[in-house]
């Protein structure tokens, strides 16, 4: 199976696109809702955009079409968007929020952002400090909060370095950079996806890293570029964990991304002892792409363990499934130096508590993480043989993540389960109940 093109690197794609000189074409864009919703903030910034599901035959059409679009976006410049009519929604998309801040704060307007109910709660004091430091004006709701409105200025560069490991707070200084004379310095003791720093160079920037520290000069043209984006490694964790938890399957994912600030799940899962095997990666354009398999006997015994603190930032949109493959693993799962799980699309420490809880998990719950009990811990004189969990009716709370790990729990559970609001999954992965449905007939 072929992926949803990474989430992520789509976001940045589209945004450097639209602020590139002439055309640009992205194969295998994002169909995540998320992705549109940057989209159409460009669009209403007068940035001409076409995407279109690839023609292709019927057979890859069946198996991908519904996971890819193309994009064609009309670059205009640094200084070609316009004034937006109305507010930009970033519907449930904190990076279409944060990236955009950034890109809004040079420019000769003013523009408001907003974004859905569970955006209007995620904290954007964050960017918003970094980008005043820069002489952004930026007016936000009571707490760092969402609306933000943003009038243009311009802007000067900085050094800045991150309080909080984010690749979305790094993105929005590293974009209006572009807007500020001389050198923007941004330092991040703790690496974070790298997708923008790729992607700039990809369009022309003049970037820089050395160590700690990333480098951006203001001022470069940037130049439209065709490129394609890598599958979605983040939304293939939850095909893998199902092929972990179902004896006897056999999964082949196609070029999917891995650059290795996105990878640890992958170490993580290895560790555990999940026969998981990486094939012909090769570089596109910046970014690491390979094939994954996973080939499970009948007796998979995956071991749990502790996800390192150290690796956290490397994996935090993969959590979500590592808490709720826990049950199905011998010592269980522990997740510690997680906070922000508490402040993404929902507070994911709590979601994944409450739910595991009502499939029969034993979850012990801290400020910063979560304990997750395996089958060793199981009632039972053959944990092995027990099943870890129950199907009950669970709400994840309109979180995509969550939804789709509790999906995938569920499938190896004791009963049925039905999912509260199951479409929300469409944020990150529209095609995901289809394409897990196409795999389980197999
Ligand atoms: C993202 C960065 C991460 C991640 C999010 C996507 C990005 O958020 O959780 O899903 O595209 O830069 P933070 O920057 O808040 O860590």
């Amino acid at each position: 199976m072929t992926l949803p093109g990474d989430k992520s690197i789509s976001h940045r794609l589209a945004i450097l696109a639209a602020l590139a000189e002439g055309p640009s074409e992205l194969h295998n864009y994002s169909p995540a809702a998320d992705c549109q919703s940057t989209l159409e903030c460009l669009r209403r910034l007068g940035v001409g955009i076409q995407a279109e599901k690839p023609a292709g035959k019927a057979r890859d059409q069946k198996e991908s079409g519904r996971n890819s679009l193309s994009a064609r976006i009309h670059g205009t410049g640094l200084g070609g968007w316009k004034k937006p009519g109305r507010a930009l929604d970033a519907g449930n998309s904190g990076t279409t929020m944060r990236l955009l801040a950034g890109a809004l704060a040079g420019q000769e307007f003013a523009a408001k952002l907003t974004g859905d109910a569970s955006l209007r709660r995620r904290p954007m004091r964050r960017v918003v400090e970094p980008l005043e430091q820069m002489g952004a004006r930026i007016r936000s709701r009571e707490g760092g909060l969402a609306p933000l409105e943003i009038t243009g200025t311009a802007l000067h560069s900085t050094e800045y370095t991150l309080p909080v490991p984010s690749a979305q707070v790094k993105s929005a200084i590293l974009l209006a950079a572009l807007y500020a004379p001389g050198i923007t310095a941004v330092i991040e003791p703790v690496r974070t996806r790298d997708h923008t720093e790729i992607a700039l160079r990809e369009f022309g920037a003049a970037i820089r890293r050395s160590g700690e520290r990333i480098e951006v000069s203001g001022g470069a043209r940037l130049q439209g570029r065709s490129l394609t984006v890598p599958g979605d490694l983040s939304s293939a964790v939850f095909l893998i964990a199902a092929a972990l938890i179902l004896p006897g399957s056999n999964l082949l994912l196609l070029n999917v991304g891995l650059n290795p600030t996105r990878g640890a799940v992958l170490d993580f899962l290895v560790q555990m002892g999940a026969p998981l095997r990486v094939a012909q990666i090769e570089e596109r354009h910046g970014e690491l792409v390979g094939n994954l398999e996973v080939i499970t006997g009948e007796g998979l015994r995956l071991r749990g363990g502790e996800v390192a603190i150290a690796d956290v930032p490397r994996m935090i949109d993969e959590l979500p499934m590592l808490a709720a493959l826990a049950p199905y693993t011998e010592q269980g799962i522990l997740i510690r130096g997680a906070a922000e799980l508490r402040v993404k699309e929902s507070d994911r420490i709590a979601a994944l508590s409450e739910n595991l809880r009502r499939m029969g998990a034993r979850v012990e719950e801290f400020p910063d993480g979560m304990r997750v009990a395996g089958r060793a811990e199981a009632a039972g004189a053959q944990p092995a043989r027990h099943v870890p969990l129950h199907g009950a009716e669970v709400d994840p709370r309109g979180d995509h993540r969550i939804a789709m790990a509790l999906a995938i729990a569920a499938l190896g559970a004791d009963g049925p389960t039905t999912l509260r609001g199951s479409e929300c999954a469409a944020v990150s992965y529209p095609a995901f109940f289809s394409d897990l449905e196409a795999l389980l007939e197999r």
